[in-house]
């Protein structure tokens, strides 16, 4: 694992702005969001913040919130050196309760807390107020907390309250630090964003004019700086992610990188074709293509745990990449298009609280051993930020547009035990899915669409005969970033043709269910 603040960023420098990370779950919605506004940020936990800072330089700060207590001795604490920077500072949460207990003031245990939706009254003018909200106005934000500050320190006053929390805003005009009890990063505070971009635009002071041009600049600068004439090999998955990894690495270096395909026979229909043919056709970029199914499947023959599945899948593609790379002679590096959600859902930060809920194989699945170092330009990229970033580097938009499919591939859509044969059924039942989904000119409406093979037989009844068959899952959801996600509503004609298609199409299903699972509480992936 690489640590998440050792590269130099594209925005460093005075135009950037610092969060730091007490081990919210949403922590990167706030770097989203100043995104949103044009703004550069990096996150970096509450542990490594004070190298982070001195690295950036960064034109302000703002603190997440954190499942843990101020309270609590061993609770995380901003450093000195960015409480006394006279920088604007931003307390969100947990982070405006820091702020208090470290500046004199006083937080208590809450009775009860304030657990989501929740109205606060404009008690004053504030700078991030300037041109949204007014005096006496109520709007609605997202709380989420237990502990609540009681009394401010010196030099803050309070500009909006709750019910709950009479220091909903708080404002320290002078020193230019502001905090609030509330998620503004979070969707269910539908002002938040533009408190956030009020902070970092106007108290901040920065012009809000960082592009995804620039972000290719300046990682292009990076890749070569960490490189230098050294050999990479990129691991392709068939996705976005690695394909826009690749093309900005290839830009970078050219031909010192070699791309590596690995086909372990998981992948979907006509998946390995389309990528040969847009590396090696299109782009002319050394492509080595392996076909790998019979190490991968033999591998996870008789392996039913989902974990235990990533872990193999992880551990078997760096085998075979670290292979590839002697046989071409040695490369020091290894590529991936790790973004990231996969990096703060697999990751707890040292320290840092934030629990792990499947290890992604381009992250946790890392074997220890692994004797390549990382390049992963696009590991502070949202999804759409990185379709963002294929267009502005000319990738088809058959490929842009894709949807996301995880590393570990139908394996994870295979509960149960994982065989040649299987992946074939599915195979099948996957590509008439999207055809359909592609025919009916839904493709881009929906975030991820995939089936889903069960291991589970029923009985059914085609023609005159008795069938005993598997059951197929169909899979759709709408997401903005993979993090939370709906069901994609399809009208229930959609859903019978597509059922239809695929008991008569596909020998081994005999009976198709729709899954009506959002996330949370479901994940997308079932395993
Ligand atoms: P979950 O299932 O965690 O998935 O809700 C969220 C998004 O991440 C994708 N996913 C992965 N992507 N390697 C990846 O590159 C993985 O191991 C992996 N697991 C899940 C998933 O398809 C969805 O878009």
């Amino acid at each position: 694992m690489t640590d998440q603040t050792s590269s130099t960023n594209p925005g460093q420098g005075s135009d950037s702005i610092l969060i730091v990370d007490f081990g919210s779950q949403v922590t990167q919605l706030i770097a989203r969001r100043v995104r949103e506004a044009g703004v550069y940020s990096e996150i970096a936990p509450f542990n490594a913040a004070k190298e982070a800072f001195a690295r950036m330089k960064p034109a302000g700060v703002i603190l997440s919130g954190s499942p843990a207590s101020v309270l609590d001795d061993n609770g995380p604490r901003i450093p000195a050196e960015i409480l006394e920077s006279g920088l604007p500072i931003l307390g969100i949460c947990y982070g405006q309760q820091s702020l208090m207990h470290q500046f004199g003031g006083e937080v208590l245990l809450g009775d009860s807390g304030e657990f989501g939706r929740a109205f606060i009254e404009i008690g004053d003018d504030c700078a991030l107020f300037d041109g949204l909200w007014t005096k006496g106005e109520r709007h609605q934000v997202w709380m989420s907390h237990g502990d609540k500050v009681t009394r401010l320190a010196p030099g803050f006053r309070p500009v909006a309250s709750s019910e709950g929390a009479p220091f909903a805003v708080i404002a320290n005009d002078e020193k230019r630090i502001y905090a609030m009890q509330f998620h503004p990063e979070v969707v269910h505070t539908p002002d938040g964003g533009k408190l956030l971009k009020n902070f970092v635009r106007h108290v901040c002071g920065l012009a809000g004019d960082w592009t995804m041009a620039e972000f290719r600049k300046t990682k292009i600068e990076e890749i070569r700086a960490q490189v230098g004439d050294k050999r990479v090999i990129c691991g392709l998955s068939g996705g976005v992610d690695s394909a826009v990894a690749a093309l900005l690495i290839h830009e970078a270096i050219g031909d010192q990188l070699t791309c590596v395909f690995v086909d372990g026979g998981i992948l979907r229909m006509g998946e390995a074709e389309q990528v040969v043919s847009l590396f090696r056709g299109h782009y002319n970029i050394p492509l080595v293509h392996v076909d790998a199914s019979t190490l991968f499947l033999n591998g996870l023959a008789g392996v039913t745990d989902p974990e235990a599945k990533r872990k193999f899948i992880g551990k078997t593609f760096i085998d075979v990449f670290e292979d590839e790379a002697k046989k071409i002679g040695g490369a020091e590096f290894l590529a991936q298009g790790t973004l990231y959600p996969d990096v703060i859902e697999s990751v707890s930060f040292t320290g840092g609280p934030s629990v792990t809920i499947k290890s992604h194989h381009n992250v946790g699945g890392l074997p220890e051993r692994m004797n390549m170092k990382l390049v992963e330009p696009l590991r502070e990229l949202f999804k759409d930020e990185v379709r963002v970033l294929g267009r502005e580097l000319g990738l088809p938009e058959i490929f842009v547009g894709r949807h996301p499919f995880p590393g570990p591939g139908l394996a994870i859509r295979i509960p149960g035990e994982v065989t040649r044969e299987r992946c074939d059924i599915l195979r099948k039942a996957d590509a008439i899915y999207l055809e359909e989904i592609r025919n009916a000119g839904l493709y881009d409406a929906i975030w991820q669409a995939f089936a889903v093979l069960l291991p589970v037989k029923t009985v059914g009844v085609m023609g005159d005969g008795r069938t005993y068959d598997s059951v197929c899952g169909l899979r759709a959801v709408t997401s903005t970033d993979g993090m939370t996600a709906d069901i994609y509503p399809f009208d229930a004609a959609f859903l019978s043709r597509v059922a239809t298609r695929i008991i008569n199409e596909v020998k081994g299903i005999n009976r198709v269910v729709y899954d009506y699972t959002s996330k949370p509480p479901g994940t997308i992936e079932w395993e």
